[in-house]
């Protein structure tokens, strides 16, 4: 069946072929079957045309005229008529038309210029060699070449071609090349390209080219390494067509750039703060940037602990002592995973101050309660002494030192302080009733008179007894 047409098809072509061939008076144009010009702009009709023995006839004739109708092939016609004749350069409907191609070199590219609505029609071309050395329209009989070129005539121009168009998405650091083409149909006044949301490393080129018909576009090729910066931006290339006594007309194209890659930027968001008191409800939030991004993972962490705490976008809980401490989330998608900064979770606030405060405040109390007691006992014991007078101050002093001895209940410390001061027996008498009043809580047998007996006993004794009464603890 699909030879059959072929067979056809090539014997039909051939024929044509051979006909026009064996013809005396062959001839063809070759144009653009459509052409898109802007209103207040030029536009350019890329022609060419061929006439069997051209040379010699171009050597009979004196003169060689280019002449365009408009709308119908038959100049006499009503309806159409003769836009442009080159002999007189007659114009009719336009400000301006220029043969700019040599006749002589079988170029009849034209231009048209100050576009209007009403000049959107088909054009036919017409060559006259005279005197009478050939005249004809081209090709206006032939069902299978181009004979016509239909100009369509637009207030603005068509948005900037724009490739390859959103569907497109791109791994990052892949290289993406994008091409941007706006048509320029007045080639005096090319379309500018300018692109906006440009990557950073992009490298553009720009250029005027002929497209297949002939016809020139402005081609504008930006190459850059796709970054995840990249993602979701909006690319965009603008045409602007400048006009000679109209306002230039900008048109764009834009393009939504999807690159993929693994989880960037991630990091925790904690509510309300980092630093709560216990009670609070707190809640981490893994926050991660991906491509794509409906498929994240996120799996939560405490510092230097394999096993992750749980899974999910967000954790909440209520903070105590416990939950306190180091976490971190790793943010994961197909592409790839990423570990946020660990943050730090403590503690702080009025509950924790003011329990420093209490104890604070009690064992300043609690202290002053004490040397205020020994202090007491030594005016009552040592009334009848002659030391009494030095005694008192230096007991005051010693007592200090002890209290900060009983505090670290360290042996060795009191015994070294013991022999700097031999001398002074209240000190020691002091010490060893400080610790034996500690001592009585938890050795409740150990009655208060054996500190009474080893009172009144010289330091050497004294040092015995507190060596005592520490293996006892
Ligand atoms: C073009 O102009 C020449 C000279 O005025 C004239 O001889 C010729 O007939 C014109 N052609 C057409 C198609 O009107
Ligand atoms: C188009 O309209 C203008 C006036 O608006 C007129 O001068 C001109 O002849 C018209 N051209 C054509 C080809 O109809
Ligand atoms: C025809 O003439 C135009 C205008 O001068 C020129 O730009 C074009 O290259 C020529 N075409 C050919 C095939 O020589
Ligand atoms: C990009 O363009 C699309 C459609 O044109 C629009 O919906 C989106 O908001 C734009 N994005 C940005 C970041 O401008
Ligand atoms: C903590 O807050 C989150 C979010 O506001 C809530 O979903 C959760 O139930 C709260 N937890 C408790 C124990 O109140
Ligand atoms: C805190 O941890 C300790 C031991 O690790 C445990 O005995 C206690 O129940 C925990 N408290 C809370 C509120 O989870």
């Amino acid at each position: 069946m699909m030879a059959g047409i072929q067979i056809i098809s090539f014997i039909f072509i051939s024929s044509v072929l051979l006909h026009t061939h064996s013809a005396d008076d062959t001839y063809f144009a070759t144009m653009p079957q459509t052409v898109t010009a802007l209103t207040g702009s030029c536009v350019q009709i890329p022609c060419t045309f061929n006439i069997s023995d051209f040379e010699d006839k171009h050597k009979k004739s004196e003169s060689i005229n280019g002449i365009w109708l408009k709308n119908k092939s038959q100049f006499a016609d009503s309806d159409g008529f003769i836009a442009f004749n080159s002999s007189k350069n007659t114009i009719r409907g336009f400000s301006d038309i220029q043969i700019t191609g040599n006749l002589s070199e079988r170029n009849c590219t034209t231009v048209f210029y100050n576009i209007m609505k009403n000049h959107s029609d088909f054009y036919y071309f017409r060559l006259e060699m005279e005197p009478n050395v050939f005249r004809a329209t081209f090709n206006p009989n032939q069902p299978d070449s181009i004979k016509t070129v239909n100009i369509t005539v637009r207030d603005s121009p068509q948005p900037p071609e724009l490739k390859p168009n959103d569907k497109h998405s791109v791994m990052e650091n892949t290289t993406v090349n994008l091409s941007c083409s706006a048509e320029a149909p007045c080639p005096k006044q090319p379309p500018t390209i300018s692109w906006s949301n440009i990557p950073e490393s992009a490298h553009i080129t720009t250029q005027l080219q002929e497209k297949h018909d002939k016809t020139l576009s402005v081609f504008s090729h930006m190459t850059f390494k796709a970054s995840y910066m990249d993602h979701r931006k909006n690319i965009s290339c603008t045409a602007t067509y400048p006009r000679k006594t109209l306002e230039d007309l900008t048109v764009e194209t834009p393009v939504m750039l999807r690159v993929l890659f693994p989880p960037k930027e991630t990091h925790i968001f904690i509510t309300p703060s980092a630093s709560v008191s216990v009670g609070t409800n707190v809640t981490l939030t893994c926050k991660s940037k991906a491509s794509p991004s409906n498929d994240m993972n996120y799996t939560w962490y405490n510092h230097g602990q394999e096993m992750p705490i749980t899974r999910g976008k967000k954790i909440s809980f209520i903070v105590t002592h416990n939950n306190t401490g180091s976490y971190f989330c790793i943010a994961q998608n197909k592409h790839g995973n990423q570990s946020s900064a660990e943050i730090q979770l403590t503690v702080e606030g009025e509950r924790g101050f003011f329990y420093r405060v209490i104890f604070g405040c009690t064992g300043a109390l609690l202290a002053f309660v004490l040397l205020s007691a020994i202090f007491f006992y030594c005016m009552r014991t040592n009334k009848s002494s002659q030391d009494h007078v030095i005694g008192r101050d230096q007991a005051t002093d010693k007592n200090s030192d002890m209290a900060i001895y009983a505090n670290s209940s360290s042996v060795s410390n009191k015994k070294s302080e013991k022999k700097e001061n031999d001398g002074l027996h209240y000190g020691e008498i002091d010490f060893s009733r400080l610790q034996m009043g500690n001592m009585t809580r938890e050795h409740s047998n150990n009655g208060p008179q054996t500190v009474y007996a080893e009172i009144q006993m010289t330091g050497k004794n004294i040092k015995k007894t507190v060596e005592q009464m520490d293996s006892k603890i």
